[in-house]
């Protein structure tokens, strides 16, 4: 960018709060609607409000046939690069084209149309992107099911969500494992009290699913007879996708996003905030089953025309911690956006840089990192090795993209680690205390932000207004975040982590409340707390203290191998739920709260008060003692 279309941050920030009508019906404008709205915000029934009531648009349109239509047909929509498969294969914007309005033909053809619901419980291959697309072309909505999740939640979402159709694969490949998913899948079914009509399963060469002949269409077989349909105009504020998301209890939240606010938002942030072109290489390395994937491997880079990557791998081990370098240099790509949690991978098996210096990555412009605090260690190293700007951004699976950056594509402010910069335009961040009042710069509080938010952000939950209002009635006129964080003088956020019971493991937001549900349905457990304690590579790890009911004289350490298991086999592997100690009693204050925080403090080693409202303060010893036999706490 020169000098004289440098754009100030300030006054577009401004706009962008004080006239949201202006900012964004203008921003709306590179979008193709069928037909336009007649409010940019409707705000008659606060605190719900709804972007571009009125119009129509399909998003499916704007991600594929508009890019055709405006000459992007030969150029390259989703590059698979696999390593894991051994395999790179380019798709481009009419084949992609080609493939969802045939694979939409085939929703079509089981009866799925608009407002219908669609589960995709899928690895990451391009048939994922195709199945998520295709429901967008025919007004049926989706919602992806990480591939890691566990038979049980699973079936808890298709509980909620009541899918029509469910569309899998036979198999996901996670580094040196092949994954069956198919028999997780009929799992959950059973479990589950709603049960889809049809599944449609996507044969991978690894494994071969085994088939229920009345209910399982093979993916292939459906493509072979499909017509190819076109776009139903839906409403801009009519769902495109449910994603569930941790809250504090076992329920997850069923975060729905519209069509309208969405695509706009997504579009604007592609050149503000990170300073994309059409036709460049955009690369989320996360996975469709995130906020991250949705947002920035699906939706973003196609309605900007972009092409995008899906990477079947991890940082390290497929084969080597250079994997990401040879994937930037091999496909050119400018900006690459992941998880702190992935550089510390690499870090640790990589520390000098040695298997960088065989790239070429000299295309890379930036690296965004999102999902977890960017701790400054981890910050100076990737700004040290790659030599560009290192761009910590701030945001919620709630929100869909991001809260707070340093917008490229606006006005490259100083980078300070630790802190993801500035709100970004749309966003009134604001930070209260206690009893709601506004902090000055410098103290701490909770983090909300002031409503209405943006366009791209939830409107609602998935059937469920009575608990979104929680998210906007603790603090009347805000969105509460659940973060806690500060300003400081300079106007530069700074997010320390959240002040409720969720936590983040490798990038992965998780409910301790869902994983204390699972270890007190033991028959052993009288009571349990589960918390995140401070990890080197995966930002934090569950760590779990359980009380025994009275009689049971069991050796502890099978008790604890069982509770181990038990998580991983309904909440999923992914939890990393792997250390937990038994105890006589948990901290508590004599009005019977459980003193999570401190011992949150005494396993991560640090320095504590004894709150003066504790019940017996021997009870905090007696967890100092129990950290030390798992390797927690002070050394
Ligand atoms: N399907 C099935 N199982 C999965 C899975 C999936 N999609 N993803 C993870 N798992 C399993 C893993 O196999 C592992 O199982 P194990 O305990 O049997 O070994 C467990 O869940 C934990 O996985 P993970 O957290 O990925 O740990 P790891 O040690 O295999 O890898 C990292 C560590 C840091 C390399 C990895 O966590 C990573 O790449 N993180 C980046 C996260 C990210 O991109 N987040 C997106 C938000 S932007
Ligand atoms: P998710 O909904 O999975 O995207 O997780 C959202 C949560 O991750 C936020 O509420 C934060 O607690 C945390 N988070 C995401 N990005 C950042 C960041 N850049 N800095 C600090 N915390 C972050």
């Amino acid at each position: 960018m020169n000098m004289a279309d440098q754009l100030k941050y300030k006054e577009i920030f401004s706009q962008s709060v004080n006239e949201p009508d202006v900012f964004w019906g203008k921003a709306a404008e590179s979008v193709v609607w069928n037909k336009k709205w007649d409010k940019v915000l409707d705000d008659s029934k606060k605190p719900f409000y709804r972007w571009f009531a009125g119009g129509e648009l399909n998003t499916c349109y704007n991600a594929l046939d508009y890019q055709i239509e405006s000459g992007r047909a030969d150029q390259t929509a989703i590059i698979y690069d696999s390593p894991v498969t051994n395999t790179i294969q380019k798709i481009s914007y009419k084949e992609l084209l080609d493939m969802v309005s045939k694979f939409a033909g085939a929703l079509n053809s089981l009866g799925v149309k608009k407002g219908d619901t669609v589960i995709i419980y899928m690895p990451m291959i391009p048939q994922a992107l195709v199945a998520m697309l295709s429901c967008a072309r025919i007004g049926a909505v989706h919602s992806v099911v990480f591939g890691g999740f566990a038979p049980n939640e699973l079936a808890i979402r298709i509980d909620d969500a009541k899918p029509k159709v469910i569309i899998s694969a036979s198999c996901g490949i996670e580094g040196k494992k092949t994954l069956p998913y198919k028999p997780l899948l009929d799992e959950a079914i059973k479990i589950a009290s709603h049960k889809p009509e049809k599944c449609i399963i996507y044969q991978r060469p690894q494994v071969k699913a085994e088939m229920m002949a009345s209910r399982d269409l093979d993916w292939n077989d459906l493509m072979k007879d499909a017509k190819a349909v076109g776009c139903v105009s839906v409403a801009a504020t009519d769902p495109l996708y449910i994603l569930y998301t941790s809250g504090t209890t076992g329920k997850p939240k069923g975060v729905m996003r519209d069509n309208g606010g969405h695509a706009v938002a997504l579009k604007w942030s592609m050149k503000y905030i990170y300073d994309m072109k059409p036709g460049e290489v955009y690369w989320a390395a996360s996975d469709v089953g995130w906020v991250v994937g949705h947002s920035y491997i699906v939706y973003a880079p196609l309605l900007y025309g972009c092409t995008t990557i899906i990477y079947e791998g991890k940082p390290v081990g497929t084969p080597d911690p250079g994997a990401f370098w040879r994937v930037i240099s091999q496909h050119g790509v400018s900006v690459l956006f992941t998880a702190p949690t992935a550089f510390r991978a690499i870090k640790k098996e990589d520390p000098n840089g040695d298997y960088l210096k065989k790239y070429d990555i000299k295309c890379l412009r930036y690296l965004f990192l999102a999902g977890e605090r960017l701790d400054p260690d981890t910050y100076h190293w990737a700004s040290d090795m790659l030599k560009i700007p290192v761009v910590d951004h701030w945001w919620q699976t709630e929100t869909g993209w991001p809260i707070a950056a340093n917008c490229m594509g606006i006005e490259k402010f100083p980078i300070k680690a630790g802190s993801p910069t500035k709100p970004v335009p749309g966003y009134n961040v604001q930070i209260l205390d206690a009893d709601g009042n506004q902090l000055p710069n410098g103290e701490e509080g909770s983090v909300v932000i002031k409503l209405p938010l943006p366009p791209g952000c939830l409107p609602t939950l998935w059937q469920d207004d009575k608990r979104y209002l929680e998210y906007v009635t603790e603090r009347p006129g805000y969105y509460v975040t659940g973060d806690g964080g500060r300003f400081d003088e300079d106007g530069y956020i700074f997010i320390m982590g959240r002040i409720d019971d969720v936590i983040n493991v490798a990038g992965h937001r998780l409910s301790t409340g869902a994983m204390e549900e699972i270890v007190s349905k033991h028959k052993d457990v009288a009571e349990c707390a589960v918390f995140g304690a401070e990890d080197q590579l995966k930002g934090q790890v569950p760590v779990g203290f359980v009380v025994l009911k009275a009689g049971v004289d069991r050796n502890p350490d099978d008790i604890v191998k069982e509770l181990v298991q038990m998580v991983r086999n309904e909440l999923g592997a992914l939890a990393c739920f792997k250390e937990a100690a038994v105890v006589k009693a948990l901290p508590k204050t004599r009005s019977g709260k459980t003193l999570r925080s401190t011992m949150r403090k005494i396993v991560d080693g640090k320095d504590y008060v004894v709150p003066s409202t504790i019940d017996d303060p021997a009870t905090l010893d007696v967890i100092a003692q129990a950290a030390k036999t798992i390797g927690y706490g002070k050394k």
